[in-house]
């Protein structure tokens, strides 16, 4: 599919016609265990359509030179692809400048970049930061390992009783030695989708900088970090129909500027000499050594793909399959749905009585579900919601109702089998 044909689809699909969707994405046709396919496993990975599996195969087969080195065509053509994608990213998130979009391998490396440089420069004995109770663990360690290092003391925001974060105790918490406020967006765990406006809003008040977790809610809502105001936001490829390997670093110009490198080596520097070396400027300064060129490509192609569809269709459809989802969990007996807030992404966790969230899993599977069972990378979230695990099915816009029903129909057969 070529860009063109990208921008010709623009508003294909309104009412949302998810069938038509899932004929970009040819891995939706397989089967499991000898039964259609029923992909629910969205918060974990999304699968890619045609567009992002042929651009990688474009680029190895014609394309394939490293960036940012060599002055022959074909080299400076991947420079082009590469440098273009920094600006559809900028454009997808709406930054200021694209100089203000670093690349790594993934969500995760990017919280640790965060840590390991404004961290490091910024954080010490007596400072405070605060984080949430439906943080990824990717949102936790690498601020647990600092505060180790630097002696600042990390709090958390507590849960209210239906899931939403306790924003009374957050401003309680609040205060002049706050120095970063650590948010998801959506909770990865729960679906619960957090006031990150409101939050940003009050730690600024006290001065402190805000990273907001975008990796569940990338693709599920547009993101504007200039309206948000957010002073670092992460997201990985992956789970925007991208491929794995790549993350989206965003951080303000000026943050950006006064931030130390986080790896040394070739591209992140003007200068060196066997004495000293002089760094590039920001993004340069922290992407050190070759990139990941043909995911970062593809990625471009996943956000040209997704553009072309509209926010409000997506929206809408995401949100009346999670309607769906919830009614018909709680029409089956034994099921609690867990955690949730008010409002809530495509994402339902749920228990059932006396039986393992890995057994349910586990047997569904056998009718062609695909879902997660376990912590999800997000023990304190479940502590907080007094459970040791879940299973979770995470959705979005290629799914269907009638795949719902056929979860809805495996869930019943996991009941008799504990009967
Ligand atoms: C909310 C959230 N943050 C961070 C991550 C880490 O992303 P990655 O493993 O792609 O680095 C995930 C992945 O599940 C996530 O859901």
């Amino acid at each position: 599919m070529t860009t063109e044909d990208i921008i010709k689809l623009e508003n294909k699909v309104f009412p949302w016609d998810a069938h038509l969707i899932r004929e970009d994405f040819p891995i939706l046709n397989r089967e499991m265990n000898g039964l259609p396919l029923v992909y629910l496993d969205n918060a974990a990975t999304t699968q890619k359509p045609m567009c992002v599996i042929d651009r990688l195969m474009q680029f190895y087969t014609h394309e394939n030179a490293n960036v940012h080195r060599s002055v022959y065509s074909m080299a400076e053509e991947a420079t082009g692809y590469f440098e273009g994608v920094r600006k559809i990213v900028k454009g997808f998130i709406h930054a200021r400048n694209k100089n203000e979009i670093v690349f790594t391998k993934g969500a995760t490396e990017a919280i640790n970049l965060i840590a390991a440089t404004y961290g490091k420069m910024n954080l010490k004995a007596g400072d405070e930061i605060i984080l949430s109770s439906l943080e990824h663990h990717a949102n936790i360690v690498p601020w647990q390992m600092l505060a180790k290092e630097k002696g600042f003391v990390i709090h958390t925001i507590p849960l209210l009783e239906n899931g939403d974060l306790d924003l009374n105790t957050y401003r309680d918490l609040l205060s002049r030695k706050t120095k970063l406020v650590g948010i998801t967006h959506v909770s990865n765990a729960v679906g619960t989708i957090n006031p990150v406006r409101e939050i940003i809003h009050l730690a600024h008040q006290c001065g402190a900088k805000v990273l907001v977790d975008a990796c569940q809610s990338v693709m599920h809502m547009p993101i504007n970090v200039q309206e948000m105001n957010c002073d670092f936001l992460v997201f990985s490829s992956h789970k925007i129909y991208g491929p794995t390997g790549v993350g989206v670093l965003y951080a303000k110009e000026e943050l950006l500027a006064d931030m130390p490198p986080y790896q040394g080596g070739g591209d992140m520097i003007t200068r060196v000499t066997m004495e000293a070396s002089e760094y590039a400027e920001p993004p340069m300064r922290f992407e050190a050594g070759t990139p990941n060129i043909a995911d970062v490509i593809a990625l471009g192609t996943a956000l040209q793909y997704f553009k072309a569809f509209s926010f409000d269709s997506i929206i809408r459809y995401e949100q009346e399959l999670l309607e769906y989802a919830m009614q018909g969990l709680k029409e089956i007996s034994g099921v609690s749905i867990i955690g949730g807030g008010h409002v809530q992404a495509p994402i339902v966790s749920f228990v059932m009585d006396k039986i393992h969230p890995h057994d349910v899993a586990t047997i569904i599977s056998q009718s062609g579900i695909a879902a997660r069972a376990g912590h999800h990378c997000a023990m304190p979230t479940l502590q907080a919601l007094g459970v040791p695990a879940t299973t979770r099915i995470s959705m979005t816009y290629y799914n269907t109702f009638s795949e719902l029903d056929l979860l809805f129909n495996a869930l019943h057969v996991v009941k008799k089998v504990f009967e």
